[in-house]
């Protein structure tokens, strides 16, 4: 075909999609890119980081860029790492390490953490423990002390749940398990968001590389971090990654480490360009206009009586409806983008650097004509 006539297809199957500039999504934890993220992105669509021998540069940008992430999370010289293609596979590579360094499968984990970690579980054949959440949405503590013996080879943490936005008490933890496992923190979200926090002035729990028991933690540059995907981070201290190692004989390295082989490295430039960027002082104005939206959608769905199911503590907020999916369905209709959170159920919104007054302004009217519509009681 020629090339004009493929482009036309490809535009039909773009206008398919949902885009960031539709101004209706509100329900995706990854944002449009930054544009220097993108353009660097391009520059480096060659580069894989499955053979790093032939992409030096590229190889050099991924130090950089693990050695910024850790100044992030408090890590200190006995934290290494390396940038992945996301949450899953820097919670796969966590649990793959403990589990080879242990011996042991159980891994325990809270009802609110991400569904990666389940898959993992299934893919290492390991032992997943569930804790059931207190009243604040939170992993029990009573209920992790129960959980944990001697064949646990890690507990998972998360700082920044994916329903809502949630972290959990990491220091506890910590305590509970007492050095008897490992200790991962899955910072997938909250990675790019909390250190802000507490940059602007807001009380944020301990849950990172300061706490000396957390011994692994997920960050994603393609969440809250604006870079293009895939991208994500594992940095951890369990020693050397020799064990999460294989013979590569005809690769320019002779041993490759982790899950991947070929790598989309264009990803590891673009994080490199965003952070390099915006610095710290970018992500906090980005992280306070995130919170200052989602105060302000809190405050906008509030005036039509909706309440969200808990405080938000960071951008992300849930509503609650006697009628969920009936109003999930008739938003939809509207084109808006929604998902809904499980425990407890609600209306899940994620309020990311694309979400606007404007866009949420819309999207109240919207939602007040549906709810007339559906009589659901306000
Ligand atoms: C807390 C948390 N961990 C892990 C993941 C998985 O990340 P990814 O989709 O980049 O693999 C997510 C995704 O939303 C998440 O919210």
């Amino acid at each position: 075909m020629p090339v004009n006539a493929v482009e036309s297809e490809l535009e039909l199957y773009y206008r398919m999609n949902h885009s960031f500039s539709d101004g209706r999504i509100l329900n995706s934890m990854y944002t449009a890119p930054h544009p220097i993220g993108v353009r660097a992105h391009m520059r480096f669509i060659e580069a894989n980081m499955g053979n790093p021998g032939l992409y030096p540069g590229t190889a050099e940008m991924e130090k950089s860029v693990v050695s910024m992430l850790k100044s992030l999370v408090s890590a200190g010289d006995d934290v290494t790492g390396r940038l992945t293609d996301g949450g899953t596979e820097s919670n796969i590579t966590a649990m793959w390490i403990a589990r080879n360094l242990t011996g042991k499968k159980g891994v325990v984990f809270p009802k609110s953490a991400h569904f990666s970690l389940k898959k993992a579980a299934n893919i290492l054949g390991m032992e997943g423990r569930e804790v059931p959440l207190d009243e604040n949405y939170l992993m029990d503590l009573g209920s992790l002390e129960k959980a944990v013996d001697d064949s646990v080879a890690l507990v998972i943490g998360v700082a920044g749940t994916t329903e809502l936005g949630l972290v959990d008490p990491i220091k506890e933890i910590a305590k509970i398990i007492d050095r008897r496992t490992y200790l991962h923190v899955d910072a997938a979200f909250g990675g790019f968001v909390l250190p802000f926090m507490r940059e602007l002035g807001y009380s944020v729990p301990d849950y990172d590389f300061s706490l000396n028991a957390v011994s692994s933690m997920t960050l994603d540059p393609h969440k809250m971090g604006l870079s293009t995907l895939p991208c994500g981070s594992h940095l951890h201290r369990m020693g050397s990654e020799e064990n999460i190692s294989t013979e590569a004989p005809y690769l320019t390295k002779t041993k490759q480490a982790g899950l991947l082989g070929t790598r989309a490295s264009g990803s590891v430039a673009s994080a490199y360009a965003v952070i390099k960027h915006l610095g710290r002082e970018g992500y906090r104005n980005i992280v306070k206009q995130c919170l200052e939206n989602t105060d302000y959608l809190v405050k906008r769905v509030g005036e039509i009586g909706v309440r969200p199911v808990v405080e938000p503590y960071m951008n992300i907020v849930s509503f609650a409806f006697e009628n969920l999916d009936a109003v999930r369905e008739e938003m939809e209709r509207f084109g808006w983008a929604l998902s809904v959170s499980r425990n407890p159920p609600g209306l899940r919104i994620v309020v990311m650097p694309h979400v606007t007054e404007e866009m949420i302004d819309d999207f109240v009217t919207d939602l007040k004509n549906v709810l007339a519509v559906l009589g659901e009681a306000v």
